[in-house]
């Protein structure tokens, strides 16, 4: 159990945590139940943020726990390289089939930021493996969250996350953010201001030429950076100058696959198809680790020419594990048989006018909605950055709900199972604490 002595908590080194504050101030969860986890004094906490983002069938759902306790007493690890077992197989079919065959083929990681460097690195390969090896350039976006890899946050656009890492993958450059309140603040839904930022790949197309491109990686929703919507069409442009200039579109969805914005994926929602997508978290709703590139057809095949044996001298021991397999296709039935995606559209527009009933409380300087997902943006304290919002966080933890914030923002996330009276609470909890926040 947990001492707050400062040798009983040392040992562990907690990943993306303030673990001096923590520690002399701990959160701790001991179990979790549907729409609730329970703290280590009994309290119920709602959960706002499916965990990280990665809970979207809620906790604990019983046809997943015994897929995966039925498969370790079955299968507990196979080798994945030169070896496989058939629950790898199925899974990816299904996958596809999850995608209308929009993609061909599916490799599996065991994490977003694993998806995102695999993503990155097969686009390397597939332009050299056809000949055209001088694509090595990547292009990211500012304020783009694509996990901790070393190729993810080179692309990724998250000074924090970046600054103290040295120098990183060289040939990379940044679109700029969408990101305007003076144009787009109080959206719900698409922005119809900044499509033309799009046209900033044009320019960076000149700048490096085509020839020197390899790939483009963009989240469809930038949801770590605090909730960035894309403009109306911007995604649409960006597909279209890529494919002008022969540059692979990667769309990074490890928060915005598998229903976030109450379709099966962000490409579905925006009608945009992306030629690579990286998907995680709720893959197997967060019960086994596990991620996933999806890729065209055409990337994979061109793999299929060369000399015999490996096509690409990638992988991890723990792609495809049998207990990540068995989680992954369980949550995809129970999306089917619970139908989820229907239940959560049907929860979009109270959830969004709830997230905008918050306008003009303290503090309050944008809303911003979409799917099930929402961005709360704070006034600063001056000279404190992001303190506000971690104050509203421990408040929140305190009176029993779960948010997540990223400086001033409030990022809200939920299980696409919730129900109104989820909502109700979560906001009336929320509205309660921006009133009387400093
Ligand atoms: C868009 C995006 N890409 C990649 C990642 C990294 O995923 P992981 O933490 O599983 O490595 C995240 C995590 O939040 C994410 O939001």
């Amino acid at each position: 159990m947990y001492e707050s002595r400062p040798e009983a908590t040392s040992a562990y080194w907690m990943p993306f945590t303030a673990n001096r504050d923590f520690k002399a101030n701990p959160r701790l969860m001991v179990s979790a139940h549907g729409m609730y986890y329970t703290d280590v004094d009994g309290n119920q906490v709602l959960d706002g943020t499916a965990g990280l983002w990665c809970v979207p069938l809620g906790h604990a759902q019983p046809k997943l726990v015994k897929a995966v306790q039925d498969m370790i007493g079955q299968l507990d690890f196979a080798p994945s390289f030169q070896m496989a077992h058939p629950a790898a197989f199925l899974l990816a079919e299904r996958l596809m089939t999850y995608t209308n065959h929009k993609f061909g083929q599916v490799f599996y990681t065991n994490s977003g930021s694993e998806a995102v460097d695999t993503a990155l690195k097969m686009a390397l390969a597939y332009h050299r493996v056809r000949g055209d090896a001088a694509r090595t350039r990547l292009i990211g976006r500012e304020r783009g969250y694509h996990g901790v890899g070393f190729g993810g946050i080179s692309v990724g656009g998250i000074a924090n996350n970046r600054k103290t890492f040295g120098s990183m993958l060289p040939g990379v450059d940044h679109l700029p953010h969408t990101h305007n309140l003076e144009h787009n603040a109080y959206t719900r839904g698409e922005p119809a201001w900044g499509a033309h930022l799009a046209d900033e790949l044009e320019r960076i197309v000149t700048l490096h030429d085509a020839s020197t491109i390899a790939a483009v990686i963009v989240e469809p929703v930038a949801g770590s950076t605090g909730v960035l919507i894309p403009p109306k069409n911007y995604l649409k442009r960006l597909r279209e100058i890529c494919t002008k200039h022969g540059i692979l579109l990667i769309f990074d969805e490890v928060i915005t696959g598998f229903g976030r914005l109450t379709t099966p994926f962000a490409f579905d929602y925006f009608d945009v198809e992306p030629d690579m997508v990286t998907v995680a978290k709720g893959l197997t709703n967060g019960v086994v680790p596990m991620g996933a590139v999806f890729s065209k057809a055409f990337i994979h095949d061109a793999f299929m020419h060369g000399p015999d044996g490996i096509e690409l001298f990638h992988g991890y021991t723990y792609s495809g594990h049998p207990l990540a397999c068995a989680a992954a296709l369980a949550s995809l039935e129970i999306f089917e048989e619970q139908n989820v995606l229907e239940h959560a559209r049907g929860m979009a527009d109270y959830w969004a006018d709830a997230v905008h009933s918050l306008k003009g409380l303290p503090h309050v300087i944008d809303l911003r909605s979409i799917g099930l997902i929402a961005g709360i943006e704070l006034a600063p304290i001056p000279g404190k950055p992001g303190a506000r919002a971690f104050n509203a966080f421990r408040r929140a933890f305190a009176d029993g709900i779960l948010i997540r914030t990223t400086g001033d923002i409030i990022a809200l996330s939920p299980p696409l199972v919730l129900e109104k009276t989820h909502i109700d609470e979560l906001f009336g909890k929320l509205a309660n604490i921006l009133k009387t926040l400093d």
